[in-house]
């Protein structure tokens, strides 16, 4: 059988280096080793928590000129906007229809939005909110995916994308691939400004598409100890040290590791950083400055994206409408 990954990102928010670290790069260097890749913009997965129509135009822009300026090659894979796809949001009813109530209760984000509710458990909690996980399903069932890259607090979507397409293979024919996750490294959570994951909604980011003097600006802010250069420091649970892991050399992390011993001033140590996040995304900057005033050029390539994607769409949900029942009258 094809390996075929796919993951998407929710268009909510402006892209980040955890975004890059924990995602991005990963899969991008996952296409090496596979068949083929599907990589998505979940832009209805963004209007269950965000209604600022203009925020979202911006992350949809944003988000694909992520994906596009770290090197994915979209001739080698899809690349397309979820709601391009139209067979995704059929599949995603007929799901609906097979999956049991009490699977999405258990959800943990479904959870999570209602465990601070008193009186009324359903405050503020959507019927897209509720669902969430079906939509995630409808995604990759749609393309017969076989090993979907996420982040561990996807694992559980993951498990449920699997209980509802057993339950459809169950119920009418097994005609839907069950999905393998591959779970993105859990230690290597990127930390953000002040040390906590680095995250959107923290407010502790540094964002991946911006300036050279922003992206110094930004790692300057980086909250530190108050140890004196000269005082040796430790390199452990250091948010300096843990964010330069992810960019250097082996022996570049050595050699910081002896500086830290040594005594290294805070500053330096920003310098030092810099020096290494600049160097990776020089290229992703300069990709993004050819790229980011040419809108024509990223709407004709989403939308040639969904052209191919639809191609396998809409066999698959011909072949799901036949065995449901929904088909000519014969
Ligand atoms: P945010 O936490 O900023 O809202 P998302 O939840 O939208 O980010 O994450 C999009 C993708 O980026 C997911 O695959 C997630 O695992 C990855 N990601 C986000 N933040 C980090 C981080 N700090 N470290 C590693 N990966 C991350
Ligand atoms: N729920 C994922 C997230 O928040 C985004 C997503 C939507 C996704 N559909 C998907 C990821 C399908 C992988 C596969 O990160």
């Amino acid at each position: 059988m094809k390996k075929r990954i796919l993951t998407g990102i929710t268009t909510t928010g402006i892209p980040h280096i955890g975004n890059y670290i924990g995602a991005i790069r990963p899969a991008i260097e996952m296409t090496k080793n596979s068949d083929e890749s599907f990589f998505f913009l979940a832009d209805y997965h963004s209007i269950i928590k965000n209604q600022d129509p203009d925020s979202i135009k911006d992350s949809v822009k944003n988000i694909a000129l992520a994906w596009l300026s770290s090197g994915l090659d979209p001739k080698k894979s899809y690349f397309y906007k979820q709601s391009d796809v139209p067979e995704i949001i059929e599949l995603c009813w007929i799901l609906n229809c097979v999956t049991a109530k009490g699977l999405m209760n258990r959800a943990h984000a479904y959870k999570a939005a209602t465990s601070n509710n008193e009186n009324d458990p359903d405050k503020g909690i959507t019927m897209g909110l509720f669902s969430y996980p079906v939509l995630m399903a409808a995604d990759i069932l749609m393309f017969d995916s076989t090993h979907v890259p996420v982040g561990s607090d996807q694992v559980q979507h993951l498990e449920m994308t699997r209980d509802i397409a057993a339950r459809f293979n169950h119920l009418y024919k097994p005609l839907l691939t069950l999905p393998e996750p591959i779970i993105q490294d859990k230690e290597n959570v990127v930390p953000g400004l002040d040390g906590r994951k680095m995250s959107k909604s923290y407010g502790n980011v540094i964002p991946l598409l911006e300036s050279e003097s922003i992206l110094k600006k930004s790692i300057m802010k980086i909250v530190t100890n108050s140890l004196e250069p000269g005082d040796p420091k430790d390199s452990k649970d250091c948010t300096i040290f843990n964010l330069y892991k992810n960019f250097a050399e082996e022996t570049e992390i050595k050699s910081l590791q002896k500086a830290y011993d040594d005594g290294i001033a805070w500053g330096e140590a920003k310098q030092l950083l810099f020096n290494v996040i600049n160097t990776e995304l020089e290229p992703v900057r300069s990709k993004l400055e050819e790229l980011k005033e040419d809108n024509d050029f990223i709407n004709d390539l989403l939308s040639d994206g969904a052209k191919k994607a639809r191609i396998i769409a809409k066999d698959k949900i011909s072949q799901i409408k036949e065995v449901i029942g929904i088909t000519q009258i014969s």
